[in-house]
């Protein structure tokens, strides 16, 4: 395999927005290109992460549609689709192709527009990635999968709730110093422990919100790193690590771990030739409270249960021994789901370079993780970034 570098990257502003789906995507892909000062004429191929625009936009063909509208004709364009891990599994797609030598340079693109449609018919759409026959039908949703989850983690390991609300409270407070997020607003244990409940024992602000906006990063061989018109610290792909499970969160072996994150990690740590305590920064999938500390276990950031330990020592603080969502994370960055995977890895990227807004830079990482989930944690992407 040929190193893989990203070497331009861009984002819009995440929340509820007039833009159209594809004006989204187009202003994140135009940050990028000239963030990576590379000439259109030089993109091989556009992959495109989304999940259903379809549904959210009633609009369809979003990879040819981007691709027309850059400026990219006759690139190749392709959708990539694995729920709202579709941005990281784009960038998955991008990498392979570079790679392998197939390209030279690829754009990625996440985006979705949420917004378009009311709450309950979200709620459809988003249901829609889990299992009809197991759950759906009985009247499971996302957020209640993860109620259950939460219970089982309480149950297991005697988190209480305000240890929980810990976990949004860190999210709002780094969302509220980033200029993009969806909430820029902190919020107290207090707001979290009373505002309504959604799925017992989860609140509004244990929930990520649904948002639209887009991200983009242009991936490129080491050739065109090194010639590109202004050369600027390039940031490597040292690894990505891709891994299913079961469908149907009953047929799991254990309801406080995602083992398709121990997987993909595992398989990431060992391309990247690393292992966690090399990690210097993560933005993990927070997409419900409890995922994050369940997230860090499963990553080997934390022994099983003690994750809730690091995050009352501040260890996952921008300041602390290995941040965790400095970004403000899904919960309060927001998550337009195909968006969500480029936005993270897009994200580190900042970290790597020295740039995070004001606030939220980490002290000179050198290796950062993205970890993003698809499905209810049956289809999750890890990716690790290193700086030169
Ligand atoms: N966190 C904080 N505030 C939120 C929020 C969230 N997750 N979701 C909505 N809000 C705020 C809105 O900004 C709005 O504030 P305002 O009155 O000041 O404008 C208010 O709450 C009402 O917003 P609304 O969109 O009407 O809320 P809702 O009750 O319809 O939806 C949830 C709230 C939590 C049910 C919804 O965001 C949700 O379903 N989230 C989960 C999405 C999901 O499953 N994603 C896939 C995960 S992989």
């Amino acid at each position: 395999m040929r190193p893989v570098n990203i070497i331009g990257v861009g984002m819009t502003r995440f929340g509820v927005l007039a833009d159209s789906l594809v004006d989204l995507a187009a202003q994140a892909a135009f940050e990028a290109m000239t963030d990576a000062a590379l000439a259109s004429g030089a993109i091989d191929h556009v992959c495109v992460g989304c999940q259903n625009p379809d549904e959210f936009t009633q609009r369809g063909h979003v990879s040819t549609h981007l691709a027309d509208r850059l400026g990219l004709v006759p690139a190749g364009a392709t959708r990539v689709e694995t729920g709202p891990s579709s941005g990281a599994s784009a960038v998955e797609a991008g990498f392979n192709m570079v790679a392998s030598g197939a390209a030279e340079a690829v754009l990625v693109v996440g985006v979705e527009k949420m917004s378009e449609v009311d709450r309950g018919q979200a709620s459809r759409i988003l249901s829609k990635m889990i299992s009809f026959e197991d759950e759906a039908r009985y009247g499971a949703t996302p957020t209640a999968l993860a109620a259950m989850i939460a219970r089982r983690y309480m149950h297991d390991y005697g988190l209480t709730r305000d240890e929980l609300s810990l976990i949004p409270v860190k999210a709002h407070r780094n969302g509220a110093k980033n200029p993009l997020a969806h909430f820029q607003k902190e919020i107290t244990i207090e707001e979290v422990c009373s505002s309504r409940v959604v799925a017992d024992p989860l609140t509004l602000y244990d929930c990520s919100p649904t948002s639209d906006g887009a991200a983009a990063v242009v991936i490129t061989s080491d050739d065109l790193a090194r010639n590109v018109d202004v050369p600027r610290d390039a940031i490597q792909v040292l690894g990505i690590g891709h891994a299913t499970d079961y469908f149907a969160v009953q047929h799991r072996h254990s309801l406080t771990s995602l083992s398709a994150t121990v997987r993909a990690s595992e398989r990431a740590y060992q391309m990247a030739g690393i292992g966690p305590a090399d990690v210097d920064v993560c933005e993990v999938h927070d997409a419900f409270s409890i995922l994050e500390l369940v997230n860090v276990e499963d990553l080997g950031l934390a022994p099983r249960g003690a994750s809730i330990d690091l995050v009352k020592k501040g260890s996952l603080e921008v300041s602390g021994e290995i941040p965790v969502n400095p970004s403000g994370g899904i919960k309060a960055r927001g998550h337009p789901t195909g968006a969500t995977g480029v936005a993270q890895i897009r994200d580190i990227v900042l970290q790597l370079r020295g740039e995070a807004p004001p606030g939220l830079q980490t002290q000179s990482p050198r290796i950062g993780l993205a970890h993003n989930i698809g499905g209810f944690g049956n289809n999750i992407v890890v990716t690790i970034l290193g700086a030169e």
